[in-house]
């Protein structure tokens, strides 16, 4: 059976553990789609077309991978997709309890599609968009948690900011 499969999130940027999730998720699915959602909860630095622009250059070398932009439910857009499976990184525990809320309640809304969870690889198990900015923001070195591409684009964002 040739299983679609949804991987969404912020990506507001894109990180080396997501990239590490992309990469071993390509290899169970025969098509990924990692589709760049508005989560309610966070303020984002990076508009969606450009963290679409940035994830379309670092998946390039993936055939079976696609990045897409969304509006409204997951649910809905993996329907619309026909996709029978949500995939997530989990880095440590204290993503479970969110991670497990969205999960049953996907569940519930659209129960034909399950939610897998994929551990991060340990050596990005402490890396999150949200201190890969705080990092840069305070001029520290970001080299190891992002791809090099994104590493300018954060810093050329933060400088059309006047933040750096
Ligand atoms: O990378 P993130 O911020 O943890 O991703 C969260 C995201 C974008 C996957 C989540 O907020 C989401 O699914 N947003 C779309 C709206 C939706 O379906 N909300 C209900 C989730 S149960």
């Amino acid at each position: 059976m040739r299983i679609v499969a949804v991987y969404p999130g912020s990506f507001d940027p894109p990180t080396n553990g997501h990239l590490d999730i992309i990469e071993r998720s390509s290899r169970m699915f025969a098509k990924v789609i990692v589709a760049v959602a508005r989560n309610i909860r966070k303020d984002s630095m990076f508009t969606s077309a450009e963290r679409v622009r940035m994830l379309r250059g670092l998946t390039s070398q993936w055939e079976n991978v696609e990045v897409d932009s969304f509006n409204g439910l997951l649910v809905d857009y993996a329907r619309k997709k026909e996709a029978r499976v949500l995939v997530r990184g989990l880095r440590a525990i204290s993503d479970f309890e969110y991670e497990f809320q969205m999960a049953h309640m996907n569940k519930k809304l659209a129960p034909e599609i399950d939610t897998i969870m994929l551990m991060t690889g340990e050596r990005h198990s402490y890396i999150s968009s949200n201190i890969v900015k705080e990092i840069a923001m305070f001029g520290g070195r970001i080299d190891d948690l992002v791809p090099p591409g994104v590493k300018d684009f954060v810093f050329k964002k933060m400088k059309g900011a006047g933040r750096k």
